[in-house]
Order: C-alpha cells, then sequence, then structure tokens
C-alpha cells in the first residue's frame, strides 16, 4: 500500500532523512518511531505531498507521490503535527468546508460530516467553535477530517502528543477501530504507543532507517541471549532462597540470576543465558534434581524500549525515554 525508497530530504544544512526504505501492507497499522528531531514529520510529510524529497521515490496506493499527487491527496488522510484548525468556524462547518475541498458535497457530505463525527466522539461539540474545544476534542477533530473522504491511507503524526491519559486510550481505541479498512501510519516518539496500537514498527533515528519488522519479530530479534523468569517452590522443608540462586548459577550456560522475591515458600529469579545458549532444560532439571518444585518457567519479554535503546545506542537514552505520564497530562494540556 506504501512504498518509500531510498527517500532523501536536505533541508539547508541538516540531512533530515537519509535514504530510508521501507514498505507496508494493506490494512496495517505500523508506527513510525523515533526520538525527536529523527525524520518522522519530514518523512510524513513527503508522503503526504506537502514536501518534495531531494531524492529517492514513494509510492501511496499505487500513485507516485511526485508524479501524480492530486491522486495520492485523494487517498490519504493526514493528521498533522499540529492540525490546521480555524478558531473561529464551528467544528460541523469545519469538516464540511474539508469535505469539499475533498471534492465531496450536498447530501452525501451531510452525511459523511455526521457519520465521521460519531465515529470520533465529536458529535456532541458539533456547533462549537474549533478555538473553544479543549486539546482532547480539538485531536479527534483533526483525526474527523483526516477520515472525511473515507481515505484508504490514513498518516497521522503524533496523534496522542499532549493528550492526558485517558485521551490517549480513547485516541488509541479510535485509530485501532479504523484499522482494517485504513492503513494507517502513525508516528512517535513514545514507545509504548507503538507497542500497544500497532502490529508494525519502522525506527528511524537522525534521518536513518535503524529497524523495521513486526514487533513481534523485534523483541525475538534483539534477544541474542535467552532470558527467563523462574520460580521455585519448596517441598518440604523451607525454602532458602540463597541456596537456590547459587544452585542456579551453577547450571551450564547461566550468565546472570538476579533475585526477584519470596512468597510463600516461593522464590523467584530472573535468569539470563549466555549468547546463543539454550538454558531452560537445564535449568529445569536442576530444579527437579535438588528436590524444589518448578513452579514457572517462562521467557522474558524484552520491552521495545530496551530494543530500541539496543539499535539506536545508549546516547539516545534520554531522546528516547517516553516523559513520565503526569508531565503529558499537565505540562501540554491546554
Ligand atoms: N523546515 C525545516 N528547515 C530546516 N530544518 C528542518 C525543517 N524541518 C525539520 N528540520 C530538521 O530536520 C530534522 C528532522 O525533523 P523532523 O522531521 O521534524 O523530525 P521528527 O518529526 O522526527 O521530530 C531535525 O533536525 C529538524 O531540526
Ligand atoms: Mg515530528
Amino acid at each position: 500500500m506504501i512504498t518509500v525508497k531510498g527517500l532523501t530530504k536536505r533541508y539547508a544544512r541538516t540531512l533530515a532523512v537519509d535514504h530510508i526504505s521501507f514498505e507496508v501492507q494493506k490494512g496495517q497499522i505500523v508506527g513510525f518511531l523515533g526520538p525527536n528531531g529523527a525524520g518522522k514529520t519530514t518523512t510524513m510529510r513527503i508522503l503526504t505531498c506537502f514536501l518534495p524529497p531531494t531524492d529517492g521515490a514513494s509510492n501511496v496506493a499505487g500513485f507516485d507521490v511526485l508524479e501524480q499527487p492530486l491522486e495520492v491527496k485523494k487517498r490519504i488522510g493526514y493528521l498533522p503535527e499540529t492540525p490546521p484548525l480555524y478558531p473561529e468556524m464551528e467544528v460541523r462547518e469545519y469538516l464540511t468546508f474539508v469535505g469539499r475541498l475533498k471534492g465531496m458535497s450536498g447530501s452525501s457530505l451531510a452525511a459523511r460530516v455526521g457519520e465521521v463525527s460519531e465515529r470520533c466522539a465529536i458529535a456532541d461539540v458539533s456547533s462549537k467553535l474549533l478555538g473553544k474545544l479543549s486539546k482532547g476534542y480539538r485531536q479527534r477533530v483533526g483525526l474527523a477530517q483526516a477520515i472525511i473522504h473515507n481515505p484508504p491511507v490514513l498518516i497521522l503524526d503524533e496523534p496522542t502528543a499532549g493528550l492526558d491519559p485517558k485521551q490517549i486510550n480513547e485516541t488509541r481505541e479510535l485509530i485501532r477501530s479504523l484499522a482494517g479498512d485504513h492503513t494507517i501510519i502513525l508516528s512517535t516518539h513514545i514507545l509504548p504507543e507503538v507497542e500497544q496500537t500497532c502490529q508494525q514498527v519502522i525506527i528511524i533515528n537522525k534521518g536513518k532507517l535503524v529497524a523495521t519488522d513486526s514487533v513481534h519479530n523485534l523483541q525475538n530479534r534483539a534477544r541474542g541471549a535467552e532470558s527467563v523468569v523462574i520460580e521455585v517452590e519448596g517441598r518440604d522443608s523451607a525454602l532458602d532462597a540463597k541456596t537456590v540462586q547459587h544452585r542456579l548459577e551453577t547450571v551450564s550456560g547461566v550468565s546472570r540470576v538476579v533475585f526477584k522475591e519470596t512468597l510463600n515458600n516461593r522464590s523467584s529469579f530472573e535468569v539470563e543465558s549466555l549468547q546463543d545458549r539454550s538454558i531452560r532444560g537445564d535449568l529445569a532439571r536442576a530444579v527437579v534434581e535438588s528436590g524444589w518444585n518448578l513452579n514457572e518457567l517462562r521467557p522474558t519479554a524484552m520491552s521495545l524500549e530496551e530494543i530500541f535503546l539496543q539499535l539506536t545506542g545508549a546516547e539516545q537514552a534520554g531522546a528516547a525515554a517516553p516523559p513520565p505520564v503526569e508531565a503529558v497530562a499537565q505540562g501540554r494540556e491546554s
């Protein structure tokens, strides 16, 4: 549905997007992830025909972005970083205005304005002035204008930025409900966003593509060493966590054992293997042969955050860390 090849954008002195290529399949929600300044907005503006690339080609829904921009625009709904809302317009009036720009008219336009207002939960403010809306409502009006012409492709630039946690959840739900009939690229610098909303991730850093894969594969791929959580229970006598830890540490292939907790004669540990060693069988045997019960043995999921840091290098740690929820809620809500 979307193909990008060798896309490059140079501003006067900044190489904002550096030869990136990726593909997005129909019906997918793809997270476009990267710290601030990575080149996300620039890429999205190129895909939506608002900005010419310096080099490279992109194709959306079968049309070349440079050669057939009108065809591309018809098939794309775009939520820019700051949606262009006219403060003195009413919501319904604005959506009707945008619909006309997209070539719609008459009763079908009126019906569609009603539909998207329902879908984006803004029907109750349809005669309010845009300038009087809260940030959450403004963002949903931004989404409503993006889908007004029912485009197959949606490009959403940081759709949850500046929203409070409740609004973030509502927006995520809305975006998920749009998947299926729509192919969606959403950009974000907040990692959990991608884990919770997207099937596929494209990670960029300093204009370069760092990785593109499914969330699932990324998590597997980044893990060269095995990491498991193990819970051991004392059978006849009280369990001594230290003894268990020492026993686990002597299992072949184990590089590290971290004690987590002891509760009701059960102790749990996180165990990491040496690179490319499989340790689960030996761990299980060691526990049982020592006369303990093996209650649980499961792989720990690697968070996208860890993967991201691994892929982009530790120097990005500051930029990549998601802001605390409170900061999002209080700092940017207007
Ligand atoms: N209009 C512009 N003129 C010059 N430099 C720009 C312009 N827009 C963005 N940049 C630079 O390009 C880089 C990528 O920016 P952007 O695409 O906005 O990143 P992101 O959306 O990932 O935060 C940044 O270094 C930014 O400062
Ligand atoms: Mg941006």
